[in-house]
């Protein structure tokens, strides 16, 4: 059978690994990936509610596709529309009272029902709705298609047990849940043996990894485990300040193949509010873990989250967080504008700022974040960094693109006579020539054995 799929991703890294499970899942079943909507003729949304603006867009999408035909040859006499992840989860069947021209919504705990859901909901012509509470099923043990082949997303814990007052995330995602280390293991030196050249561990927090499991986080002895396995780049995400141990910092001056780059997301720099988000440090503490970071990888990138307009978000606590932004020196930030989510406390907080009060703010820190990112990357002005191609630029597919160990996104001009599919997922030395606050532009200075 001719069938034609298309995924579509929102949020987070969690979300696009599960999206990649998708694929192989689709794709075991005879199902071709293709890119656009129109010529699909079954759509899977992985959704994200973190914040509003996600929702809101899901919902204009999937109304907006109402009318859109059934694709010519399509085996299907009707598109078939799911809608998976956090918004499925949180949802349910609910989602059917919305959204007419749905069929199938399933959730963050039952990815491996897609397949039956979709060929239920089609065989009786109908909606098919399921999901489930927090299981013990590891999406990991699914097929999968990744993304990229010289690089792997690997879980080793799902769900969130931090409760963050602002957050929807444990209660989409459930408790965490720690796969075992040698589990973990065993699907890095997969990776390895086939040739992945970057593994990312993902987690809400991979700091307490191992706490439900063994009593006690041990995410320096997974650090250590996987390095083992010889992999090249070896990065990890996300951080929380409460939990990231001495252990662990130590491993970034150990380790060669953990890469000179931490996101630890600070959310503000008032203690007053990190305590009124139930974030369980202060920035006294958040300061020092950086200041033991630096002391064991001086040249470390670092990046952070900040929620800006926080219920009861005083002028004080946001010069505060305003500080800690312009004095850390990140290379990046997330800055977001705080959303409310029904069903997390905060959402029950009133605030009477104004929304422009909040915008100014907003708009102010924006401004020292992109000097920030300016000013880190100065620093690599002249050096040479190692490179891992990731594609060509889309203005130009005369310029190679990919990523330095700090995670700065480079371009540099393909030499002469080299081919670009040839370069991709392979390392190359740029000397950097421009530094932008986005990016580094530079010229190749020596390309990896197995291009030449
Ligand atoms: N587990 C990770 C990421 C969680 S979601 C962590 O703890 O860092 C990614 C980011 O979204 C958060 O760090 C936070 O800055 C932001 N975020 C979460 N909920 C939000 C909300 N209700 N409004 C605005 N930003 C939010
Ligand atoms: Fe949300 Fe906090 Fe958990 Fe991160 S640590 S996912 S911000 S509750
Ligand atoms: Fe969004 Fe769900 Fe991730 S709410 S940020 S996709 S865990």
């Amino acid at each position: 059978m001719d069938l034609k799929f298309h995924v579509q991703t929102y949020g987070c890294q969690m979300n696009k690994h599960d999206s990649e499970r998708v694929y192989g899942m689709l794709e075991s079943m005879g199902a071709e990936s293709v890119d656009s909507i129109e010529d699909a003729d079954v759509v899977v949304f992985m959704t994200c509610c973190v914040r509003e603006a996600a929702d809101t867009r899901l919902f204009g999408q999937v109304a907006s596709m109402k009318n859109l035909p059934v694709r010519t040859g399509s085996p299907l006499d009707q598109r078939l529309v799911a809608v998976g992840g956090c918004i499925g989860q949180r949802d349910g069947e609910k989602l059917f009272d919305d959204l007419p021209n749905l069929n199938v919504v399933f959730g963050t705990q039952n990815l491996s029902s897609l397949p039956a859901l979709l060929m239920d909901a089609y065989g009786q012509g109908g909606k098919r709705a399921e999901v489930l509470e927090a299981s013990s099923e590891f999406s990991s043990e699914l097929p999968t298609d990744r993304e990229h082949s010289w690089a792997a997303w690997l879980p080793i814990t799902v769900g969130c047990d931090n409760f963050c007052t602002y957050c929807i995330v444990p209660h989409v995602r459930g408790r965490e849940r720690s796969r075992s280390i040698e589990d973990i293991v065993k699907e890095a030196e997969g990776y390895v043996a086939s040739g992945v050249r970057e593994i990312t561990l993902l987690g809400q927090n991979v700091n307490s990894y191992g706490r439900d499991l063994y009593g006690e986080p041990r995410f320096a002895e997974v650090l250590e485990a996987v390095a083992a396995t010889g992999i090249e780049r070896l990065r990890f995400a996300t951080s929380h300040p409460k939990d990231l141990t001495d252990e662990v910092i130590a491993l970034f001056g150990k380790l060669p193949c953990l890469m000179p780059y931490l996101h630890l997301p600070a959310q503000s720099g008032s203690n007053d509010v990190l305590k009124r988000m139930n974030r369980k440090y202060t920035v006294e503490h958040y300061r020092q873990l950086i200041d033991k970071v630096r002391a064991v990888r001086p040249d470390i990138a670092l990046s952070t989250d900040i929620i800006v307009g926080f219920p009861g978000e005083t002028a004080e606590d946001f010069e505060a967080t305003f500080d800690l932004v312009s004095s850390v020196g990140y290379s990046q930030v997330f800055t977001f504008i705080y959303s409310k989510r029904e069903g997390t406390p905060a959402a029950k907080w009133d605030d009477e700022t104004p929304r422009s009060v909040i915008q100014e703010r907003f708009d102010r820190l924006v401004e020292a974040v992109q000097k920030s990112a300016f000013d880190a990357n100065q620093v690599d002005l002249g050096a040479e960094v190692e490179v891992l191609v990731e594609g060509t630029s889309k203005r130009d597919d005369s310029v190679l693109v990919g990523k330095s160990p700090k995670n700065q996104t480079v371009h540099a001009p393909i030499p002469e006579g080299i081919c670009a599919s040839d370069l991709i997922g392979n390392m190359v030395t740029v000397r950097v020539d421009e530094a932008r606050t986005w990016y580094l532009r530079g010229t190749v200075t020596e390309v990896s054995e197995a291009v030449r």
